[in-house]
C-alpha cells in the first residue's frame, strides 16, 4: 500500500474552511476521509466545508452527529457523516448497521475512526488535527491508496 504525506499549517479558520472546500470539490465516489484529533480541534468544522466543496446546499446543516451517529447530505455526490465518539469499538459499529456505510456510492468522512479497528478501509485519506495556539491547526494528510 502506497502513502503520501503532506503536513498543512492552518493559521485560521479561514484556512481550515479552504481546505475543506477543495477536499470536498475533488472527492471521487468511494472516497472515504478519516479525522483524527481531539475534542474541539476542529473535525466537524472541517466536515462541513467539505460539504460545501460539494455542493450540498448550507439549508442542509451540517451539525455534529455525535447523537445520531450517521448523516446523510445531498450533494454532488451523496455524503455521509459518522462519528464513532460514542462506540466502544468494531463490534459496536458493525451492531449499529454503521460499517455498510463506509467507502459507499459518495464521500464517507469519519470522526473518531480510531473506534473503527479493523473496519478502517485500507484506500483513505487519513487526516490528524492538532491544536496550536487558539486558531491554528497542524494538519496532517496521509493519502493510502494503490496507486
Ligand atoms: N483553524 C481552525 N480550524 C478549525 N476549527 C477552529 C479553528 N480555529 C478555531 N476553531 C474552532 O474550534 C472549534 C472546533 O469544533 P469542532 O466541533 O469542529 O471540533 P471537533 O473536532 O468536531 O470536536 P468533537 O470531537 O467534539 O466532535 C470550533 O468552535 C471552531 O470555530
Ligand atoms: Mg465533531
Amino acid at each position: 500500500m502506497a502513502m503520501e504525506a503532506i503536513t498543512l499549517f492552518l493559521p485560521d479558520l479561514a484556512a481550515t474552511a479552504e481546505l475543506g472546500r477543495q477536499l470536498g470539490r475533488k472527492a471521487k465516489n468511494g472516497d472515504v476521509i478519516l479525522l483524527y484529533g481531539g475534542l474541539g480541534v476542529g473535525k466537524t468544522t472541517l466536515t462541513q466545508a467539505i460539504a460545501a466543496g460539494l455542493e450540498v446546499s448550507p439549508d442542509q446543516y451540517v451539525s455534529s452527529p455525535s447523537f445520531a451517529l450517521l448523516h446523510e447530505y445531498r450533494g454532488r455526490l451523496p455524503l455521509f457523516h459518522l462519528d464513532c465518539y460514542r462506540l466502544a469499538g468494531e463490534e459496536d459499529m458493525e451492531g449499529a448497521g454503521l460499517a455498510e456505510y463506509i467507502g459507499r456510492t459518495g464521500l464517507t468522512v469519519i470522526e473518531w475512526p480510531e473506534r473503527l479497528g479493523s473496519l478502517r478501509p485500507a484506500e483513505r485519506l487519513d487526516i490528524f488535527l492538532k491544536i496550536d495556539k487558539e486558531s491554528g491547526r497542524i494538519c496532517r494528510m496521509e493519502a493510502w491508496g494503490n496507486d
